[in-house]
């Protein structure tokens, strides 16, 4: 049987770290899924779903990545993972912060969908402090997020920067 994983998230904005996830997980399983939340209770997002969609398009297709592709979701992730027959959901853990809202977003899944396994993987150290949160806080505040998130994302900001 081939396996398919969703890797979920917001991805407002994309950075290295996600991308350095999805390589990892691309090489492990047959089918990676990137699946944006459409929902968020996080508000107010800073890129549109649909702009999140072209950016995490152009960074996978950058990296030439066959058996990734970018999809999106609303409601229950574990229901989406059903519709898409994958066995697998993947999550990044940058510090130990991390693993007590992993932990509880795991089980909980598990308990709604036992036939779906979680799988953590460890981000690159060098992306360890990075997050979405962090970048739009930097990216407002007028500091470079260069190196930190991929030049799809950099020249999006950009524009954004300049109507500013
Ligand atoms: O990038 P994020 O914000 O850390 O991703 C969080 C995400 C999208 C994985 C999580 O909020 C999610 O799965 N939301 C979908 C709703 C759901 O299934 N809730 C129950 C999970 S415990």
């Amino acid at each position: 049987m081939r396996a398919k994983a969703i890797y979920p998230g917001s991805f407002d904005p994309l950075t290295n770290g996600h991308l350095d996830l999805i390589e990892r997980g691309a090489k492990i399983f047959d089918h990676l899924v990137v699946a944006i939340l459409q929902n968020s209770e996080k508000a107010p997002p800073l890129f549109s779903v649909p702009e999140r969609v072209e950016m995490l398009t152009e960074a996978i297709e950058g990296l030439g990545l066959d058996n990734v592709s970018v999809a999106t979701f609303r409601g229950l992730l574990v229901e989406f993972a059903t519709q898409q027959h994958a066995r697998a959901i993947l999550r990044g853990i940058r510090a130990i912060s991390d693993y007590e809202y992993e932990l509880q977003m795991a089980l909980m899944n598990r308990r709604l969908a036992p036939g779906v396994e979680t799988v953590f993987l460890m981000s690159a150290e060098k992306y360890s402090y990075l997050s979405s949160r962090l970048i739009k806080n930097v990216f407002e505040l007028g500091g470079s997020v260069e190196g930190l998130v991929p030049q799809t994302v950099i020249h999006r900001l950009e524009a954004r920067a300049a109507k500013r």
